[in-house]
């Protein structure tokens, strides 16, 4: 297999270490480039952390001694190094917009955490198992954006990770209205315990964007491509409650859904079960062998013990019975800084490359 030159942009964020760990030892990804703001750049990796590596395993040997380079300033430089960048910084939205756009302009492919491109209707927005196909929006962007190799392509975000791909393979059945009360994790904020001290036995209800994003961006992920845009579908209907919870990682949801035609809940349960994509097909290195878990224990799936299921990627589901009101209620988890970002977002730069996209 070709070996594709990375960089990772936002290196010593959250979601920036969590692609360090996944790309150290990957069997396509080259790691070429760190880059971070300002105050990381011009010193080593190890020196930009100053004690902030917060991954379970220790940083990489091989990319604690490398010299961090300033995101903005140097990408024409970062360009010239890579095949693709992975992109997940903190800044203002429209300094976000023109960096990637900077990036994909000096032709290199841009996998991107950030939520500046999300609605920019040619940029696909793709979770690998449901909507492979929007990645065939690519050559419109280019055309737009007049490169050869350079496009961008978004993840969506970490809330949704968990409800939508359980969500999207009944779609058979016209998921007609969902509503979701989101778990989230303080990770999901770029924070520890540590950090963030104010969490330890705390709940906030209300998580800045959140709930917009819970609900508009499954939109896109149904949509179809028409005269080169990505059109958002008009259902399912979403209606989303976001709280923080205090644990370290992983997003759960408890959902509602209605559909047009009722499934039996052995429907439901053997779709979920049997639900295979493009990334297991193709075996992809960061696929989960099974996409979604099932259980049937009533207090199952829990956070601690289920977000690490298949290394991160797995999504997990449990509950499922029926609603008084809705058809269905059930449980989902998902990992939100594996699944739901960087884990997300390597098995999206897997898909493109064996699509033929990047490189
Ligand atoms: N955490 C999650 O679960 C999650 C999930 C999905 C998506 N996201 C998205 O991913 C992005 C990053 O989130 P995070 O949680 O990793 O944030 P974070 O931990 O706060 O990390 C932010 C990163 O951005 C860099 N940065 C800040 N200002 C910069 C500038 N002016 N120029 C270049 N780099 C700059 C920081 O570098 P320095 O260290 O040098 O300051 C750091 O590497 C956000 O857009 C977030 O919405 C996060």
């Amino acid at each position: 297999m070709k070996k594709y030159n990375a960089g990772i942009i936002g290196a010593t964020g959250m979601v920036g270490q969590r692609f360090c760990s996944l790309l150290a030892e990957h069997p396509w990804f080259d790691v070429t480039v760190l880059a971070a703001s300002p105050r990381s750049a011009g010193k080593t990796f190890e020196e930009a952390l100053a004690g902030r590596w917060c991954m379970p395993s220790p940083l990489p040997a091989k990319l604690a001694g490398m010299t961090v380079l300033d995101a903005a300033a140097d990408v024409d430089k970062i360009a010239r190094a890579c095949d693709l960048v992975f992109c997940a910084v903190d800044m203002k939205k429209d300094e976000i917009r023109e960096l990637e756009l900077a990036y994909a302009k000096a032709e290199c492919a841009v996998i991107s955490n950030n939520s500046a491109h999300r609605f920019t209707p040619d940029v696909p927005m793709i979770i690998p198992e449901l909507n492979p196909e929007h990645a065939q929006i690519i050559p419109y962007q280019r055309k737009r954006l007049g490169t050869n190799r350079g496009f961008i392509a978004v993840k969506s975000n970490c809330s949704l990770q968990s409800y939508v791909p359980a969500l999207y393979p009944l779609s058979a059945f016209g998921v007609e209205d969902v509503l979701v009360c989101t778990y989230q994790a303080i990770s999901g904020a770029g924070k520890t315990f540590d950090t963030w001290p104010e969490m330890v036995d705390n709940v906030i209800p209300f998580i800045g964007g959140e709930e917009e994003k819970s609900e508009k961006e499954p939109l896109k992920i149904w949509g179809s491509i028409a005269s080169g845009e990505i059109v958002p579908a008009a259902s399912p209907r979403f209606t989303a409650q976001c709280i923080r919870v205090p644990v370290s990682d992983g997003h759960m949801a408890a959902v509602f859904a209605r559909f047009e035609r009722k499934p039996s809940i052995q429907e439901i349960i053997d779709i979920w079960t049997g639900f295979s994509g493009v990334p297991q097909q193709l075996n992809l290195p960061s696929a989960p062998a099974k996409f979604l878990h099932y259980f049937y224990e009533d207090n199952m799936p829990q956070t601690k013990l289920h977000r690490d299921l298949e290394n991160g990627m797995a999504v997990s589901a449990g509950r499922l019975r029926e609603d008084s009101q809705y058809d269905y209620k059930f449980i989902c988890l998902s990992h939100n800084t594996l699944r739901g970002a960087a884990g997300g977002g390597v098995l999206m730069a897997e898909l493109l490359c064996a699509q033929g996209f990047i490189g």
